[in-house]
């Protein structure tokens, strides 16, 4: 594969993001939640893959003290199973530890079986469910930590 680049995210990558948003989730976030978070929220940080000058995946995270909680991971369906959010992810919790963070979680569609199985790969254990947490088809949230 083409150089692949794992940088922190900037003003330029937001319409990126957004169009990453819309082809990997059915309740995408607007252009104005994306920037918002990634240019105003003191908690959040982003990281963006890049191959050949494309943004081909993202991932999101609020720092809250020691937590993280890691809003969204995607990427591109054509650059999938290259180990691009392996990779994302891998940067975000290394840098995330560095500031002192310690312990990581997130939520995932009970029936995402390969975000579940990426995250299982990665040292995250389902500990819980939220039942029908999902509003656009009322499927169950399962609540991942990474102690
Ligand atoms: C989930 C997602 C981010 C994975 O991205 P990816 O770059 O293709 O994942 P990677 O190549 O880094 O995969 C790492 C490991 O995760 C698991 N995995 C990833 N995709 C998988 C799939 N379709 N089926 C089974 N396991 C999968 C595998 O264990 C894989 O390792 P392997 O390829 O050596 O077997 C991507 O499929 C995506 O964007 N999906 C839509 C958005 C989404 O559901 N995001 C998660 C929201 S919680």
């Amino acid at each position: 594969m083409a150089q692949l680049i794992i940088r922190q995210a900037e003003e330029r990558d937001i319409m990126a993001i957004e169009g990453l948003e819309q082809v990997c989730f059915s309740d995408p976030w607007s252009y104005e939640s994306l920037e918002h978070d990634i240019l105003n929220n003191k908690l959040s940080f982003y990281i963006v893959a890049e191959v050949e000058g494309v943004v081909c995946g993202y991932v999101g995270i609020w720092n809250i003290v020691d937590e993280g909680h890691i809003t969204n991971v995607a990427v591109s369906p054509d650059y999938r199973r290259k180990h691009i959010a392996s990779n994302m992810l891998d940067v975000l919790i290394a840098s995330c530890q560095e500031v002192g963070v310690e312990r990581f979680t997130l939520e995932v569609r009970a029936g995402n079986e390969p975000a579940k199985a990426l995250y299982a790969g990665k040292g995250f254990r389902e500990v819980g469910v939220r039942a029908g947490y999902y509003q656009d088809n009322g499927e169950d949230a399962i609540i991942m930590w990474r102690e």
